[in-house]
């Protein structure tokens, strides 16, 4: 089990497949892009396999989430998710992804046992995609949206940043659109996390705000506490039901209280939290021919040091030194 001093179990594990990104979303990355990892130091896909066989069969983890930078852009995907679908007990295989390259992988992802996918949208315009991800790819994300549905990749869940005087006007035509085509959308307040250090708290559209934007369109109701568990996305009915929109409020009201996530960066470094800003080495010791069991030590180690919550309200918080492209959100 991976256990932490106050309690909590991490039961899922998020899995960082590549730092590199097909787009340069504004609140992420610079235009230039960043200064990427050397091929030698990310984990082989063997590896990657290795890891989340230990994680899944000494260590309790039960859902397994890929993400990236961009985990489309990693050769070796499919071939991952195949292999990690043939564990037992076999987890749940998850996606978070812009959705660029989506249209022509999604069906060969759900034949290798990808459940579901989350995908990247924060705008319906095409132009206001391009100021915000500075490259002319909306087309290819709607269209692997249509794929994912299409593939059984379902429930596809919508993931949306809203920035003040770009997008923030279209929040009820997100909702609306995602109802129509039977999406989940989740609003997700700007975290400290992007690559620039340029995050503000003035600027970020808070979760109070995106509900009162909602309220000029939608009766929205909560839902019962007890059907969120430890997701990080508060979730309300829309007039009533049963269409639903949730929003992830990391920065105005933390869940870490719940948190049952580890983490697993493209070169093989355990993060117990997205804001942690220590690491545990795996890919040293694996690579020294570590045993299943001593990895899964460290592993539970790493763990054990997890701090209550982000503390992004603390005045002592320090954003951690990798952005979120290289963390996998
Ligand atoms: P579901 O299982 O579908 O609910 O996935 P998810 O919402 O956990 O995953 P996704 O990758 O779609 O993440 C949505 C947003 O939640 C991203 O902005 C993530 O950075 C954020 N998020 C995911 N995990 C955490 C976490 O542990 N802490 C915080 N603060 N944010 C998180
Ligand atoms: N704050 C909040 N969400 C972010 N994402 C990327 N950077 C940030 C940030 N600084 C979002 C992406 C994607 C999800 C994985 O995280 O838009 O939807
Ligand atoms: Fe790429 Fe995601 Fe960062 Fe946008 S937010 S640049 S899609 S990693």
């Amino acid at each position: 089990m991976l256990l932490d001093t106050f309690g909590r179990r991490a039961v899922d594990l998020r899995v960082s497949l590549t730092d590199r990104c097909n787009l340069r979303c504004t609140y992420c990355m610079p235009e230039e892009g960043l200064q990427w990892l050397a091929k030698p130091d990310l984990l082989t896909d063997e590896e990657i396999v290795r890891l989340v066989s230990i994680a899944v069969r000494d260590l309790g983890v039960r859902e397994v989430r890929f993400t990236g930078g961009e985990p489309l852009l990693r050769p070796g995907l499919v071939g991952i998710v195949d292999a990690c679908a043939r564990l037992e007990p076999r987890p749940e295989l998850s996606l978070t992804s812009n959705g660029i390259g989506l249209s022509k992988t999604a069906a060969a992802l759900r034949a290798a046992g990808l459940d579901r996918v989350n995908v990247s949208l924060d705008t319906l315009d095409a132009e206001t995609f391009f100021t915000l991800t500075r490259r002319r790819r909306h087309e290819d994300v709607l269209a692997g949206l249509a794929a994912a549905e299409a593939a059984g990749l379902t429930p596809v869940k919508l993931n949306a940043v809203l920035m003040r005087g770009v997008n923030e006007h279209e929040a009820a035509d997100l909702l609306e659109w995602c109802l129509e085509h039977g999406y989940e959308l989740r609003f997700i307040e700007q975290m400290p996390l992007d690559a620039q250090h340029g995050w503000d708290r003035s600027s970020m559209v808070t979760a109070e705000e995106i509900l009162a934007l909602l309220g000029e369109r939608f009766a929205l109701t909560p839902e019962a506490t007890a059907a969120r568990g430890a997701a990080p996305a508060e979730r309300w009915l829309v007039d009533g039901g049963p269409g639903r929109v949730g929003v992830i409020a990391s920065v105005t009201r933390p869940f870490c209280r719940a948190c049952d996530r580890t983490r697993l960066t493209a070169d093989g470094q355990v993060r117990d939290c997205l804001f942690a800003t220590t690491e545990t080495d795996l890919r040293g010791p694996l690579r020294d021919g570590a045993s299943d069991a001593e990895v899964g030590e460290l592993w539970r180690k790493a763990m054990w040091g997890k701090k209550a919550g982000a503390g992004i309200d603390n005045p002592e918080f320090h954003q951690p030194d990798r952005p979120m492209s290289a963390i996998g959100g």
